[in-house]
């Protein structure tokens, strides 16, 4: 099953468990549609090799997926009733933090699971990389190329504002690749006198001020992440346009001709990269292996270059954050 907001790569996961579960242990396959939901519904789809031809090219997941938290819903009681029922001995659960979190208490119960990181954030412990994150980072560089030639013509500063709820993973690094001339991100608050100063500087070369804003950052002065979309299934509030907040004020502050564009969801969606669709891959084909191990409570991940299986509480004690060091090093170059 699949849960949680999708991440291009999801399908391959699918694709790599059932090949490689068909081909080395003659077992067969369900899926959950649309994520807990479906587990606690017990509203399953056949997923044989034919269902999962070719894939993992394609972008979103074929099962679904929803926020639902399944400790709402009868929790491991009902979960462990539904696989019974289905005949299923082993659930390979791919998802973010909350989801994860979710499958820890449900294993912690007995439920048999298995755990795949996802999420294009990049903001799980316990693993170097998850599937998505490339591809939300050369969808952002893409864009964001695209941004500094309008920006250029017009001597505009720009403000391309990305995801990244809690952590700034997407911001940096697409942010580094288009050379960007300020990222702004979660973990670290920033005041709009050191904003002005960066894209005065940058203006002040003959440069189009490209400024890169993570959807999570706060100004020095915000106590929280701006939000005026209410909460999410998962009752988190949903965020999105601090880059429409952050324009016009630079404008104010700077006196140069300042537009905002949201990316959004544009990152999410679409056919994920070679990277993701590789390490998706071996990561499905990883959790078939751990669950034949009955590895409960464990999930894959990627170290270096190695797939290996860590439990789950690596993964949800903490977020994989972006170094202070990592951030002084990218800002050498804003301005
Ligand atoms: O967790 C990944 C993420 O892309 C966050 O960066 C973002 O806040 C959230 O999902 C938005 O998800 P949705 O709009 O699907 O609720």
């Amino acid at each position: 099953m699949t849960s949680g907001g999708d991440a291009p790569g999801l399908n391959a996961v699918i694709r790599g468990a059932v090949l490689a579960g068909e081909r080395t242990g003659g077992h067969s396959f369900v899926g959950f549609r649309n994520g807990w939901k479906g587990v606690v519904e017990g509203d399953t789809t056949p997923l044989s090799r034919h269902e999962v031809k070719g894939i993992n090219k394609l972008g979103g997941t074929i099962l679904g997926t929803s926020r639902t938290n399944p400790n709402d819903h009868g929790g491991a009681d009902r979960v462990k009733e539904v696989l019974a029922d289905a005949g299923v001995d082993a659930l390979i659960v791919i998802g973010g933090e909350g989801s994860l979190a979710g499958a820890k208490e449900l294993a912690d119960q007995g439920v048999p699971i298995v755990g795949v990181p996802k999420t294009i954030d990049n903001d799980l412990d316990g693993t170097d990389y998850t599937f998505g994150f490339d591809t939300a980072v050369g969808i952002a560089t893409e864009a964001m190329d695209r941004l500094r030639t309008t920006g250029d013509s017009h001597s505009r500063c720009m403000v391309a504002e990305v995801m990244g709820r809690n952590v700034g993973w997407i911001a940096l690094n697409s942010g580094l690749a288009v050379g960007a001339h300020l990222i702004l991100i979660p973990e670290r608050k920033t005041s709009m006198d050191e904003i002005t100063h960066y894209v005065k500087g940058a203006f002040d070369r003959g440069r189009a001020p490209l400024v890169v804003v993570a959807e999570g950052f706060q100004l020095a002065s915000m106590d929280e992440a701006y939000s005026t979309l209410g909460t999410d299934a998962a009752g988190r509030p949903r965020l999105g346009g601090i880059g429409t907040m952050l324009a016009p004020m630079i404008q104010d502050a700077t006196g140069i001709e300042s537009r905002a564009t949201t990316l959004g969801h544009i990152q999410r969606g679409g056919t994920p990269s070679a990277f993701d669709r590789v390490l998706a891959t071996r990561f499905g084909m990883a959790a078939v292996n751990a669950a034949v191990a009955a590895q409960w409570g464990h999930m894959v991940s990627v170290r270096g270059t190695d797939i290996v299986v860590v439990n789950l509480s690596e993964a949800i004690g903490s977020l994989k954050v972006v170094p202070p060091e990592r951030y002084d090093e990218a800002a050498l170059l804003f301005g």
